[in-house]
């Protein structure tokens, strides 16, 4: 396993629509691995694969807290295919807009429909942190950030930020 850069704003690569996973071969198992130790080494909760320059619709997750064993979730082609009614505002960090934290509402629960690393179609309920994580890595497969929730004023502020502290 590796830890791969992440990539970060204003790259125009994540703005790219993810394409989905044709088959889980062994390409696949190992990107999700790599993933994994990077989340993990960064630290963070999610991570999806064009962070790290990959347009495939793949997703890892673990929000078990630092005390607790780990419990990575690996996520291939992940649909929504409910939510709840009920929102839930949360403080959202993203690995590829460091320092950056954008308070969202988005619903509480969700349920989704993905193919696992054994290839098996699965279906999963969650709520809380777990389902604000899932609806943030998911907008990454199609290219939306966090900033996006914001207003064009800020969000123009954060992407100079970056831009600048790539030039020196
Ligand atoms: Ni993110």
């Amino acid at each position: 396993m590796s830890i791969l850069p992440i990539i970060t704003i204003p790259d125009p690569v994540l703005r790219k629509i993810s394409e989905p996973v044709e088959r889980v071969d062994a390409q696949t198992l190992r990107l999700m691995d790599d993933m994994l130790e990077t989340m993990y080494a960064a630290p963070g909760v999610g991570l999806a694969a064009i962070q790290v320059g990959v347009p495939r619709r793949v997703v890892v997750i673990d929000t078990s807290e630092e005390d607790e064993e780990k419990s990575p979730l690996c996520l291939i082609n992940p649909e929504i295919v409910g939510l709840g009614q009920k929102t839930r505002l949360y403080e959202e960090g993203c690995l590829s807009i460091p320092d950056v934290r954008v308070e969202i509402e988005r619903p509480e629960m969700v349920t989704i429909r993905y193919i696992d690393r054994e290839g098996q179609l699965q279906e999963l309920s969650a709520d809380g942190l777990l389902a604000t994580a899932i609806q943030h890595e998911l907008d990454h497969l199609d290219g939306q950030l966090i900033i996006d929730f914001l207003s064009r004023l800020k969000r123009d502020m954060i992407i100079r930020k970056f831009k600048k502290a790539k030039r020196e």
